[in-house]
């Protein structure tokens, strides 16, 4: 059989970066080609220890470049595109929604279209649980009606439907799967567990929203990788899958969990107003993927333990990222210093 290749755009963000560690830790004979544009958010040093596999290749590039993405595709022939790439932080979208729609719709329909006239074996879109919108009570299943309210998960919905059409419309084989929040090693910090890790780490504040009992569900990035592969190789063409951590915490218990975790004090912790529209609660129906087969291997506050000793272990990585514009979006987001 000859060598997969694997065409992952958004590969050196957050869990781009850790699905193709895991793809290397998995298989020997596979070819990895990422194409990501390096926002702020993308960071080629999150994959540092991969670099210089001669089974991988890097490649600065926009996925709405419909150059750029077309020479990717003639050039290595992807067999599956895993497609992570994506503005992905909600405060963000709030105040500047114009890159979210770009790349999380229109990005997608360049990646859609390439497959389309030059071929794919599996078109895998990340979505998000947040396609759904808030919920007080139960959990989404897959055929739960959408309804986004914010402009990221608006953008994400709308690269969520539209690579179920060319399914629909045209037989591509694309499977979308939507994960609830991850956590875990090489996760921007400006994201709620990195965020309030490294703060914490300092002896900074650390700013939290209204009453803190918004509620998301967490799931541990390394199970998430493993459930993208899994629904790659085992998922129906066409299908929607919900990945869920079976982890519920209001925000205020996750926040006492790493203080205590790193022995810090809750006086801490600052209240800062709402985030405008902010969703209540979070919550995944997984019956679908768990019937499937998958099985999530971490435990929650072990998985904990592990990512904040990463943090702690890796303030080379982190600190630097804490400067300049950071600081600038912090300051008028949180209305205060960092
Ligand atoms: N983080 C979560 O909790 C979570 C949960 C569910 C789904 N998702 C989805 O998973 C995916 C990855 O999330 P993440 O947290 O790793 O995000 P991230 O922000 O850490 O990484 C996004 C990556 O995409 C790249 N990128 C952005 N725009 C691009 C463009 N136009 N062309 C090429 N590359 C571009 C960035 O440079 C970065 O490397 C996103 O699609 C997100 O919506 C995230």
């Amino acid at each position: 059989m000859s060598k997969k290749i694997y065409l992952i755009t958004g590969g050196a963000g957050f869990i781009g970066s850790n699905y193709i560690r895991y793809l290397f830790k998995r298989y020997k004979d596979i070819m990895i080609v990422n194409l990501d544009k390096l926002t702020y958010a993308g960071n080629t040093a999150n994959l540092k220890d991969i670099e210089s596999s001669e089974n991988y290749i890097f490649i600065k590039g926009d996925i709405c470049d419909n150059g750029v993405v077309n020479k990717v595709f003639r050039e290595y022939h992807p067999d599956y595109l895993i497609n992570f790439a994506a503005e992905s932080h909600v405060d963000r979208s709030i105040g500047n929604p114009d890159d979210f729609i770009r790349t999380d719709i229109f990005g997608v329909y360049i990646l859609l279209e390439a497959s389309k006239e030059l071929g794919i074996e599996r078109f895998i879109q990340i979505s998000t649980d947040e396609v759904y919108g808030s919920i007080e009570k139960g959990s989404f299943t897959e055929e739960s009606s959408l309804k986004p309210s914010n402009p990221y998960s608006a953008s994400k919905t709308g690269g969520d439907r539209l690579a179920y059409s060319y399914f629909a419309t045209y037989g591509l084989p694309v499977i979308i799967t939507r994960a609830s929040n991850n956590f875990g090693p090489y996760q921007y910090p400006e994201k709620l567990i990195p965020l309030f890790v490294t703060n914490a780490l300092e002896d900074k504040q650390l700013p939290i929203y209204g009453d803190g009992r918004n509620v998301r569900d967490w799931l541990f990035v390394e199970d998430h990788c493993i459930a993208i592969e899994f629904i790659l190789q085992k998922g129906k063409v066409g299908e929607v899958y919900n990945i869920a951590g079976a982890s519920e915490k209001e925000n205020i218990q996750i926040t006492n969990h790493i203080l205590e975790l790193l022995g810090k004090s809750n006086s801490l912790i600052h209240y800062v107003a709402d985030r405008i529209g902010h969703d209540r609660r979070y919550s995944l129906d997984a019956s679908k993927l768990y019937n499937l087969g998958w099985k999530q291997e971490y435990e929650f506050g072990d998985a904990l333990k592990e990512t904040i000793q990463w943090y702690k272990e890796n303030s080379d990585w982190w600190k630097p990222l804490k400067s300049g514009e950071y600081l600038e979006f912090y300051k008028k987001h949180y209305g205060m210093e960092l």
